[in-house]
């Protein structure tokens, strides 16, 4: 079954298992799999997710090696304290048993050779290879060489980190490298904001009903928000932070591709080139992004953390302003913010509706609590939420009107939800194939060319107080409407 069925199928019977695995993690030493990757595919063995027969091999660089033993007990304290507590014994004795390690340099990749002959015989017959590419930005040239140059590549897919890039001509020349030793449909980009429930069931929520699409445009909507702030600092991660900042550590990725889901037509089905096709679409109609509608900012306090530079320009917040000049949204505007040290977590779209054409009632936006009209609202930190903001009349004799919603939770609706994080989700889509919630190269580099107007000539930094929403200067990116945090 092609894997585009396989998954409208799977929406409606249960999920089909991939076939046999050797899993092949780089960087399986590193931070990302310690908290995401290895935690994650215990939660997927765990649930009867991962295939029939599978091995999973750590890999790292030779210096870094563990022996089989050391890996075994890495993987355990990972999952221990970042997948939910001690592992149940019976679980963990035969998870363990499908873990060994591998070493690879470049230019040797002898034990991880080893690793995998030896994981494909104790599996038996063909089974099909993924790796997992959680390495630095600078090893993954080498890497890519390497597993052509092993044939490693034949019949396999990668599942490859962010960043795709750091510019257009970073990008191009990353796909390129990537595209010598692997076929576009091979490769799973991968964002782990698109494997989030809430994200995913915008497809859904527009495509399964009658009642949100046809408002789903310019006609209704004034205004489009999604706003990801995050409480957290840089955590430490200076040298990572420093040369990323905001635009590219978030917009480029996860705040871009969920406009990539808000913005789409309708596709011709829930296959995965029609879905990609028309995420590209969006991306094609995206404006270039005008730096006069952006908002760079550092937290007071940022050039004193640890390896920052004292005259950092790097921004640890972002506001931006962009258009999707196409028949559905022209004139809308798309208003994106993410930063740090901010003050609240969130994960939210909110699309804006106009006002009706006459008022009879005695209000308007101004006179409501929160100074909303209404408004259709997707909180998509798991598990999840879509509320939608009306004004009802409140109880009495005098025709007062108050707020009032309609709300779903995904924690309360469903009670057979899977529960599976973004990483979990998307690693087991790309063992089976499905590419749809994954970034294709066409849409990266796109995204990159429509920030070269930023890249080139970014606004100068401005500070914001910890704890705060971003400077004062945000209010214009939005206006003449407003944003939709802080509640209340
Ligand atoms: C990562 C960014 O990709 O996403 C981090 O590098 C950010 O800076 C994180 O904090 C947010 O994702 P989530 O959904 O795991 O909170």
């Amino acid at each position: 079954m092609d894997p585009a069925t396989k998954r409208s199928a799977a929406a409606v019977t249960s999920i089909t298992r991939p076939e046999d695995h050797v899993i092949v993690v780089f960087g399986a030493t590193g931070d990302l799999a310690k908290r995401k990757l290895l935690p994650g595919l215990f939660r997927l063995a765990s649930a009867g997710l991962l295939p029939e027969h599978y091995r999973i091999i750590g890999s790292a660089p030779v210096r870094e090696a563990l022996s089989g033993a050391e890996f075994r007990e890495h993987v355990r304290e990972a999952v221990t304290r970042f997948g939910g507590g001690e592992p149940a014994a019976g679980a963990w004795q035969e998870f363990e048993s499908s873990l060994s390690f591998g070493a690879a340099d470049p230019e040797d990749p002898s034990a991880l050779l080893a690793a995998v002959d030896r994981a494909e015989n104790e599996i038996g017959g063909t089974p099909r290879r993924i790796f997992h590419l959680a390495v630095p930005p600078v090893a993954f040239g080498s890497m890519i060489k390497m597993l052509g140059a092993t044939n490693l590549n034949r019949g396999s897919r990668v599942i490859v980190e962010k960043p795709f890039g750091t510019d257009l001509a970073s990008a191009r020349a990353l796909n390129k490298t990537i595209h010598h030793v692997f076929d576009e449909a091979q490769i799973f980009r991968i964002d782990h904001f698109l494997g989030k429930e809430s994200v995913d069931n915008i497809l859904a929520l527009r495509f399964a009903n009658g009642i949100f699409e046809p408002i789903w445009n310019r006609e209704h909507i004034n205004c489009v928000q999604i706003d990801v702030p995050e409480k957290l600092s840089i955590e430490g991660r200076a040298s990572f932070y420093e040369g990323t900042g905001a635009f590219r550590d978030m917009v480029v990725t996860h705040l871009f591709q969920v406009v990539g889901f808000v913005a789409m037509e309708p596709p011709t089905s829930l296959g995965a080139k029609p879905i990609r096709d028309e995420k590209s679409k969006v991306y094609e109609a995206m404006s270039p992004i005008d730096p006069a509608h952006v908002v760079r900012a550092q937290y007071e306090g940022y050039r004193a953390e640890p390896g920052v530079a004292p005259d950092s320009q790097t921004e640890t917040f972002i506001a931006l302003r962009v258009e999707i000049d196409n028949w559905r949204w022209a004139g809308v505007p798309f208003c994106l913010r993410t930063g740090k040290c901010l003050g609240a977590s969130r994960q939210v779209v909110t699309l804006g509706f106009r006002q009706p054409p006459r008022r009879m009632f005695p209000i308007d936006s101004r006179n409501t609590r929160s100074g909303h009209g209404n408004e259709l609202v997707i909180d998509f930190e798991d598990p999840g939420s879509i509320t939608a903001q009306f004004l009802a009349k409140e109880p009495g004799p005098q025709m007062r009107l108050g707020e009032a919603k309609m709300a779903f939770h995904y924690d309360t609706s469903f009670g057979a939800a899977t529960g599976l994080e973004g990483y979990e989700r998307l690693i087991l889509d790309a063992m089976l194939g499905d590419q749809t919630l994954f970034t294709r190269a066409d849409g990266i580099e796109r995204l990159w060319e429509i920030s070269a107007p930023l890249q080139d000539n970014p606004p100068a930094v401005e500070s914001y107080a910890r704890g705060s929403w971003g400077p004062a200067s945000i209010h214009r990116i939005a206006a003449p409407y407003r944003w939709r945090l802080p509640e209340g």
